[in-house]
């Protein structure tokens, strides 16, 4: 196939990419995107800042505008993310304790029921652990250790179509601290019914030879703990071509590994813009690891 979302369906895979709200009018990068991929995130326009600015008070235009460019182009999509130390509004900032507590449940609630039965997964929780595998000292996990699956279970709850995911960054190499935290949650949550569908690998690589530790074995170890798996915020850094075919591949190899997204088109549109880091340069022209991955997935 031809395209990323194309060569990735070959496998019943999706192939993704960040899609940034104002950017939407620039023609280059939304006929790279229309053609590319088939599963779309918001990079920022669903996460709490963006949708409950001030408390009780939601606002879905610019989630909305990104979620209709995509299902008009027949591409589903991917919501990040409901709880989340960071990019908080303000007023949930200063909250603590219980009433942050309900906070979050009515954030929850209130996002999930405007996205009711139309996205692919949420990205529930996002980023809640430190790189020793304990857990991350934030606001939300002073109101309680059980916050995690609070949110999970409300998460459920308010929309039983959805899959429910965890997602972190720097959870890729099996021997890290933080992947067995990570891992060892999962574990907890599926022995004791704590409602959860799937586990995110944010997958944002430092450029050089080879992958993170036992990439591949990371992702069967998850899989093997009854969730899909996928890789959700994808760029590599100087964009080593290995690297990219290597990620592709160590997907490919996981039955449950269900899609790869990486995290914005050109390079000029990345958080990391000027670390060459995404599969496409500032032009919009296709870079060898580009050709990397499309290979990797014709070939599977
Ligand atoms: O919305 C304001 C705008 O009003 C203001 O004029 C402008 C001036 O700088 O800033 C805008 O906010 C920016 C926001 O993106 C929305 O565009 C912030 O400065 C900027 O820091 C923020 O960066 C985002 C970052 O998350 C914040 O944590 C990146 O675009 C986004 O790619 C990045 O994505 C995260 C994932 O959600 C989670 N995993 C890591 C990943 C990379 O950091």
């Amino acid at each position: 196939a031809g395209t990323l979302g194309a060569a990735a369906a070959q496998s019943g895979r999706y192939f993704g990419t960040a899609i940034a709200a104002n950017r939407l009018g620039d023609s280059t990068y939304t006929t790279i995107a229309g053609r590319e991929f088939n599963m779309v995130t918001a990079e920022n326009e669903m996460k709490p800042e963006a949708t409950q600015p001030n408390r009780g008070q939601f606002t879905f235009s610019a989630g909305d505008q990104i979620y209709n460019w995509a299902t008009q182009r027949g591409m589903k999509v991917r919501g990040h993310t409901l709880a989340w130390h960071a990019q908080q509004p303000g007023w949930m900032q200063s909250l603590g304790g219980s009433s942050l507590r309900q906070a979050m449940i009515d954030h929850i609630n209130g996002v999930m029921a405007h996205y009711k039965g139309k996205l692919a997964a949420w990205d529930v929780v996002n980023e809640a652990f430190n790189e020793d595998g304990s857990r991350r000292q934030s606001n939300l996990q002073s109101t309680g250790n059980d916050w995690i699956e609070v949110a999970f279970r409300t998460a459920r709850n308010a929309d039983p179509s959805t899959k429910l995911c965890y997602n972190d960054y720097n959870i890729e190499n099996w021997s890290y601290g933080k992947t067995q935290g990570v891992y060892n949650m999962i574990r907890d949550f599926k022995s004791r019914g704590v409602p959860i569908d799937c586990v995110g690998l944010q997958t944002h690589f430092t450029g050089g030879s080879s992958l993170p530790g036992n990439f591949q074995t990371t992702l069967s170890s998850f899989a093997a703990l009854g969730v899909d798996v996928a890789l959700t915020e994808v760029d590599v850094t100087n964009s080593s071509t290995s690297q990219y075919a290597g990620l592709t591949q160590a997907c490919l190899n996981v039955a449950r590994c269900i899609g790869i997204t990486v995290w914005g088109v050109r390079d000029s549109d990345s958080w990391r813009a000027g670390e060459s880091p995404l599969l496409f340069d500032n032009g919009g022209n296709k870079k060898a690891a580009y050709t990397s991955v499309l290979n990797a997935l014709n070939a599977a």
